[in-house]
């Protein structure tokens, strides 16, 4: 109940709150699948629970299993893995739950509302249908599916049922991320003009094996067959973002991926560089590599008067460089590194990203440290979008956008798979539109 209150009623109370400031609904407008999210809506449950059986109790399972027992309104009945250690390991966590390894025998129970699938992503896609067509409401993982053809059969699907479906899209239940998107479409930081995402780690991305016949199930994430790379694993959830911010999708998509590092005999691309462009001229930047970590992760809205940095939680105003730049130049010319003023040189930098001062997105449990943001470290959005789904199981309210946003995300990831295995741009193909999308 105490990480409900600090977490899940956090971002219900903040949601209510938004609905009730001048222009409210406006604002609510632009982030509808948080319409459901009120403590309002959350007491009209009153004390009924969505009963939940989780296929996949790998990491992200059992985590998941960690957020679920906190949550009032969820209760765990069944679990399913094919991989003996994970699902003891998860049974060891909820020891009431019945226990399956072939999940067609999980989702012909009658007694379980909701189906949380958190195996590898090649199997999202049939796994996720079976799941719609055992009448059950649907949360899986993220990225939405491994091709362009699963994600446009699971879309589908969904628009034909009357199930809530939710994909793992956390950042849109994220405080900062929430309140940050609602700043700028507020326009207060002036037009969006670009964005520039990253995410940089330092370690292989791989998990021991006890034994060779399990390294292809232990590390899916290496090979193609189960995984797009980097892309479908981190970049999902920061391009989801920039084409919320802008309401927009790319048009084409360019880059380079290759294993520069790594070379272990994995498939996927241990480095990623990508462009992915809109029509209006405006570019995500995207770049990631797990073989040095300086650079840490960022999500970056550029707009014209301000840089937000969503993933701190953070912005930088460009006055406030303005202001920087000019007392250096000033201190400068007084302590005679300039005799007057000049009006360019290569010595005065006043571009520099640290001369920029960070303001806090949310003014509240607001830590910066030197720019870092502590927000988000322990809490991502992940317990409240599940929290969302439980909910969503006992009131049948489909959450909106979620499945939409999902699917623009995957797609471009998978489209930026290809145009870096194709070495050419790729241009986003007109049969896997669909209407949610404005290009
Ligand atoms: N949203 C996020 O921030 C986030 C973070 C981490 C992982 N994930 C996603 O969660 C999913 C799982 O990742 P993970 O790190 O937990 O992987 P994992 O390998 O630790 O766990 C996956 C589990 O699924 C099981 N599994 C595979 N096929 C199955 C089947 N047909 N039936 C039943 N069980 C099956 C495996 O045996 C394994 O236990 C991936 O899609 C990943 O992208 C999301």
């Amino acid at each position: 109940m105490e990480k409900q209150q600090g977490v899940d009623l956090s971002l219900r109370k903040f949601i209510k709150d938004l609905g009730c400031i001048a222009g409210g609904t406006a604002l609510l407008a632009t982030t509808p699948w948080l319409k459901s999210c009120t403590p309002e809506k959350l007491a009209e449950i009153k004390k009924e629970k969505a009963r939940i059986g989780i296929i996949g109790t790998g990491s992200r399972g059992q985590y998941h299993i960690v957020n679920l027992l906190q949550i009032p309104h969820a209760k765990i009945v069944a679990l399913c893995d094919n991989y003996d250690v994970n699902l003891e390991a998860a049974h060891a966590m909820v020891p009431d739950a019945r226990t399956y390894t072939d999940y067609h025998e999980l989702l012909d129970c009658p007694d379980i509302d909701g189906v949380i699938i958190a195996t590898p992503l090649g199997a999202h896609a049939q796994i996720t249908l079976d799941s719609l067509a055992a009448g059950k409401h649907t949360f899986c993982e993220k990225a939405m599916a491994r091709t362009l053809d699963e994600c446009k059969a699971v879309y589908d699907a969904y628009t034909q049922s009357d199930r809530a479906l939710y994909f793992c899209m956390q950042r849109m239940y994220d405080e900062k991320y929430v309140r940050g998107m609602q700043m700028i479409t507020s326009g207060q930081f002036g037009e969006v003009v670009g964005m520039r995402c990253h995410w940089f780690r330092n370690a292989d991305w791989r998990r021991p094996v006890p034994s060779p016949e399990l390294e292809r199930k232990i590390n899916w994430r290496l090979y193609k067959e189960y995984s797009g790379g980097l892309m479908t694993e981190l970049a999902s959830h920061q391009l989801e973002v920039c084409t919320l911010v802008v309401h927009k999708m790319p048009v084409e998509v360019c880059g380079y991926g290759d294993i520069v590092y790594w070379k272990d005999g994995r498939e996927v691309y241990d480095s990623c560089n990508c462009v992915f462009h809109f029509a209006d001229g405006r570019k995500i930047n995207y770049e990631t590599l797990i073989s040095n970590k300086f650079n840490g992760m960022e999500d970056q809205i550029l707009c014209k008067n301000a840089t937000i940095d969503l993933a701190k939680g953070v912005y930088y105003l460009e006055e406030d460089n303005m202001i920087f730049g000019v007392r250096q130049l000033l201190d400068q010319v007084r302590t005679g590194v300039f005799a007057a003023v000049p009006t360019a040189g290569p010595s005065w930098r006043p571009e520099l990203k640290s001369e920029y001062v960070p303001h806090a997105i949310l003014d509240k449990r607001y830590d910066v440290n030197q720019g870092q943001s502590m927000i988000g470290v322990v809490n991502d959005g992940s317990d409240v979008i599940v929290s969302a789904f439980c909910q969503s199981c006992i009131t049948g309210e489909k959450a909106e956008n979620v499945v939409e946003e999902a699917y623009c995300a995957t797609t471009l990831c998978l489209l930026a798979n290809q145009a870096m295995d194709e070495h050419r741009i790729v241009t986003f193909p007109d049969e896997y539109k669909i209407p949610y999308m404005n290009f």
